[in-house]
């Protein structure tokens, strides 16, 4: 059989819950990437890119074992090498592994990166749900004070304004090593007297991650929890005081938030300030950013100590959101009226194209054909030259929107 033979003609759709980003929507995208990325760079972050595929180890220590993501979302596989690895399910732990890998927890100082790409999550497909899904996020280490939360918070709030985003934060302390440990004791006993009442869930969690049975998304559990003691009540001197002054910070910049003490975070390596954007314009997947503070996510990947704080956002859920400008921008639409024309034409284009969007037909058209195509490729301008524009070194140029129509010298078109 002939190698080019055509043995099966089914089309291959893309995978569920995995989808292309493109015309319209890949203009927001890339308006947002630019726009996302200048504000970060304004407030000192550099580009970072990390693999999309790691060790899967590093998913496990990072954003834990009993977390959703780590248990039943990965697409983790083993290599021909027999590694096992896995597609990242979200960008934090990437740039932690280079920080460590780099030794840049032994050389001190600050570092700030910024990152935008897909994750990939086995979740069950919804509205707002992807399987491959895109992030812009930002990771800071080596500042421990309390307003590099505020600052990161502020930074969201910015991004999510320049693009005319209502939302809502929701904010909270996960306290430390000091305050947690005695808190989820204090919660599992609570729990546990009426656990059998809980969904299976929220029962599995009592053993592997207590905190987490608080943003259960089943009502009755939810009813169950009214009672249920508050991590913000039983913080530390040093967590409370420095939730306080974040607070504080917050107001004197007239940024509204709520405290949602059931605010945990889906991923475990968070440590105090935690907190979510949140919109009621896109349905039940209605978190836009999400992230805080990690003061030890360095240490459990084998570095030396190091705060760490980042958020990301979810790309697809605020391009829900966002508007394009309307924006006057010429397209010009060049053809040629005959064959020996062409050459000169495409010579003029590329010239154009220097500094505006220039469109070609490479074949040789009539006037009426030339306007019908530009039309249909949305150009407002359209320069056409045939024989005698040649002889008299000039280029027909016709404005759609004014109807101006001019003979121009080509040296001045
Ligand atoms: P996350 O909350 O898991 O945090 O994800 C951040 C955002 O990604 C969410 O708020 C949501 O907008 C979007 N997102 C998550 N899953 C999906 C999905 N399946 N489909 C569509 N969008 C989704 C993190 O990933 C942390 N790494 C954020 C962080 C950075 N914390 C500190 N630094």
């Amino acid at each position: 059989m002939a190698s080019n033979e055509i043995k099966n003609t089914k089309t291959i759709q893309s995978l569920r819950g995995m989808k292309d980003i493109v015309n319209e929507e890949s203009a927001l995208f890339t308006y947002f990437i630019e726009n996302a990325s200048r504000i970060a760079k304004n407030y000192g972050f550099s580009y970072i890119e990390t693999p999309l595929l790691e060790e899967t180890a590093l998913f496990k220590r990072s954003v834990g074992e009993s977390s959703d993501i780590v248990n039943k979302e990965m697409y983790q596989f083993i290599d021909k090498g027999e590694n096992d690895v896995c597609l990242r399910p979200e960008g934090t732990a990437g740039v932690v592994r280079h920080f460590v890998e780099k030794k840049l927890d032994r050389a001190g100082g600050n570092y700030k990166w910024y990152y935008y790409g897909p994750m990939f999550r086995y979740e069950r497909p919804q509205k707002g749900r992807l399987r491959e899904f895109h992030q812009f996020g930002c990771e800071v280490f080596g500042i421990d004070s309390v307003y590099e939360d505020a600052n990161i918070i502020i930074m969201i709030k910015e991004i999510l304004e320049f693009f005319g985003i209502g939302f809502t934060l929701k904010l909270n302390s996960l306290g430390c090593i000091e305050c947690m440990p005695p808190y989820k004791e204090n919660l599992i006993k609570h729990l546990t007297t009426f656990k059998e009442q809980l969904c299976e869930d929220c029962n599995r969690r009592i053993l592997t991650n207590p905190i987490r049975v608080l943003d259960c998304k089943n009502e009755n559990c939810q009813l169950l929890l009214n009672n249920a003691p508050k991590i913000t009540d039983n913080l530390c001197n040093s967590c409370h005081s420095d939730f306080e002054k974040l607070k504080e910070i917050l107001d004197f910049n007239n940024i509204s938030y709520e405290v949602d003490s059931n605010l945990v975070r889906g991923l475990d390596y968070y440590n105090k300030t935690a907190f979510e954007f949140v919109s009621n314009e896109i349905g039940a997947q209605s978190a836009i950013a999400g992230g805080g503070r990690y003061d030890r996510l360095v240490e459990f990947l084998g570095g030396k100590s190091t705060s760490g704080i980042g958020f990301a956002i979810g790309i697809e859920r605020l391009l829900e959101l966002v508007k394009m400008p309307e924006c006057n921008q010429d397209v010009i639409y060049i053809g040629a009226l005959d064959e020996i024309s062409i050459n000169t034409m495409i010579k003029v284009a590329n010239k154009k194209r220097k500094t505006t969007k220039t469109l070609v037909e490479y074949a040789p058209r009539s006037f009426g054909k030339h306007f019908g195509i530009a039309q249909k490729l949305g150009a407002n301008i359209v320069a056409l030259i045939g024989e005698n524009e040649l002889k008299t070194n000039t280029i027909y140029v016709k404005n759609i929107d004014t109807q101006e129509i001019k003979n121009l010298n080509l040296e001045e078109f």
